[in-house]
């Protein structure tokens, strides 16, 4: 690459430790390759980001040492403003302020690295690619969820014959490429019970398309194979996923960054560290979710009667959050002490790499999601919202490398359903035949990254592309 231009992409995220972690993995995966990236996103996070750091420790051949740096724009809103309270309020005022905020970063971030090559943006920030257009800017998305969620609100926005009224939660939806799903299953942002303003985004995002020239997908070939090559007329996505730390495919970590809004209680894999192989349950339902005390009850309360070891993620609202945690049933901590741990956050990649960590009880985010395949860990999937249900399906009825847990048609969980799911993914017969499929998808997983697999080939297209090169 000697005497060659040097490339700078532009990242922009919101401030969402889900939506923050696949950005910034693929900010490293762009550094790693020789390029430059700024990764944006808005002031009101800035404080829980300060520990940020990125230090490239090895690189390739580049002219100049390729960078990773972090910039802030306002949404127009105080650091106090309770953004899920007021959600319509706050989306409306990011997409009014804060894209001027974010123009005006953009006109510095030109003058300072000469040119911008491309903008990739988050999907929930569908204005952007209107920006980047103004700014003559080529945009692309980078897809967080499953290819199949991207599949299904396309399809859902573009032809939305193919779909049955979404009233009867009972209904069937075939689509192709998929198995059958009931409307229940859906990706919750398009049915009747969702917040308006949630269809809306999504919606607009299905419109803006037009504007955007790549769709990079957070997944890989060889895990949604079939829609993929389902896509018809919608506009192709392209997996160079599964963008996950470089460590947990048995990479090297050529740059060290990571962006915990939390603190991580690192002290869980000393104490992993003193348990036997495939014994702990791994709970943790991601970092938005606020656990009712009809589930921690059940969770709690199953952990009790089965006697297995766990090591349970309960993470305390966000500050400002109007939703109350439950909590745990008088005395549990103390008689379960001697064979589990519970925290407020963990480093979940670690963990999950850990030899003692048997299962992983999660609501299936798509990070999470990920990480599970990549370490080869068997699930209990309990999928709560947005994309989740999808996940599940595709761990469970797909990939077939874990159980369902399931609510009660009043929708709460019963003591009974989670002692069945923790007994089946800890019974000898069961929990082998998942765990070997498991492995199965963690090398494939590995094969799509490494030197020339097929998402690493994608990603590589896409440089080119963005350099203005074709080969
Ligand atoms: C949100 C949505 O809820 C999810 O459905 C969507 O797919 C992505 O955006 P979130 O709920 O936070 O994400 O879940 P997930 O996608 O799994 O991301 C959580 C991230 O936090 C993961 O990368 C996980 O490794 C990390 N994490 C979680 C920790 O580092 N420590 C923890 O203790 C828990």
């Amino acid at each position: 690459m000697d005497g060659e231009e040097e490339v700078h992409v532009l990242l922009v995220t919101l401030p969402k430790q889900g939506h923050i972690n696949p950005m910034l993995r693929l900010a490293k995966r762009l550094v790693s390759k020789g390029l430059h990236a700024v990764l944006a996103t808005t002031e009101n996070e800035r404080h829980r980001l300060l520990h940020f750091k990125a230090s490239v420790t090895q690189q390739t051949n580049p002219p100049k040492t390729p960078t990773i740096s972090l910039e802030f724009f306002s949404d127009g809103l105080s650091d106090e403003f309770d953004r899920e309270k007021y959600l319509e309020s706050s989306i409306e005022s990011l997409q009014t302020i804060g894209s001027k905020n974010l123009s005006n970063l953009i006109t510095k971030l030109k003058t300072k690295c000469n040119k911008i090559s491309c903008i990739i943006t988050n999907p929930f920030m569908p204005w952007v690619p209107g920006l980047a257009e103004e700014h003559g800017i080529p945009c692309a998305v980078l897809w967080i969820q499953a290819s199949a969620v991207y599949f299904i609100y396309s399809n859902y926005f573009k032809h939305p014959y193919l779909f049955p009224s979404l009233d009867n939660p009972n209904d069937a939806v075939e689509l192709p490429g998929m198995p059958m799903l009931l409307v229940k299953e859906l990706p919750s942002f398009i049915l009747p019970s969702s917040h308006i303003c949630l269809t809306k985004l999504v919606s607009d995002f299905v419109q803006m398309l037009d504007k955007v020239k790549w769709i990079l997908g957070n997944s890989f070939n060889e895990l949604e194979k079939e829609i993929v090559g389902s896509m018809g007329s919608l506009q192709q996505i392209i997996p160079i996923g599964p963008l996950v730390p470089p460590f947990l495919l048995g990479e090297k970590e050529i740059i060290a960054a990571s962006m915990d809004l939390c603190r991580p209680e690192d002290y869980c894999i000393e104490w992993l560290d003193k348990k036997p192989p495939s014994s702990v349950i791994y709970i943790s339902f991601g970092s938005l979710i606020v656990m009712t005390q009809n589930q921690i009850d059940s969770i709690a309360t199953a952990l009790r009667k089965s006697c297995r070891q766990f090591l349970w993620v309960v993470k305390p609202p966000e500050k400002g959050c109007s939703k109350r945690s439950g909590e745990f049933p008088p005395g549990f901590l103390e008689d379960t002490k001697e064979r589990g741990l519970v925290v407020k956050w963990c480093p979940q990649e670690k963990v999950l790499m850990h030899q003692a960590v048997a299962c992983f009880m999660t609501h299936c985010g798509w990070n999470s999601t990920l990480e599970t395949i990549a370490t080869g860990v068997p699930v209990i999937a309990y999928p709560h919202w947005t994309d989740q249900s999808i996940d599940a399906k595709l761990l469970v009825d797909i990939l077939k490398i874990g159980v369902g847990m399931k609510n009660e048609e009043d929708g709460t969980l019963s003591v009974d359903e989670v002692e069945k799911c923790i007994m089946e993914m800890t019974d000898k017969n069961t929990a082998t035949e998942m765990k070997k499929r498991a492995i199965f998808f963690k090398e494939a997983a590995k094969k799509a990254v490494a030197n020339g697999g097929s998402s690493d080939r994608n990603l590589d297209t896409f440089i080119n592309e963005i350099q203005g090169k074709s080969f």
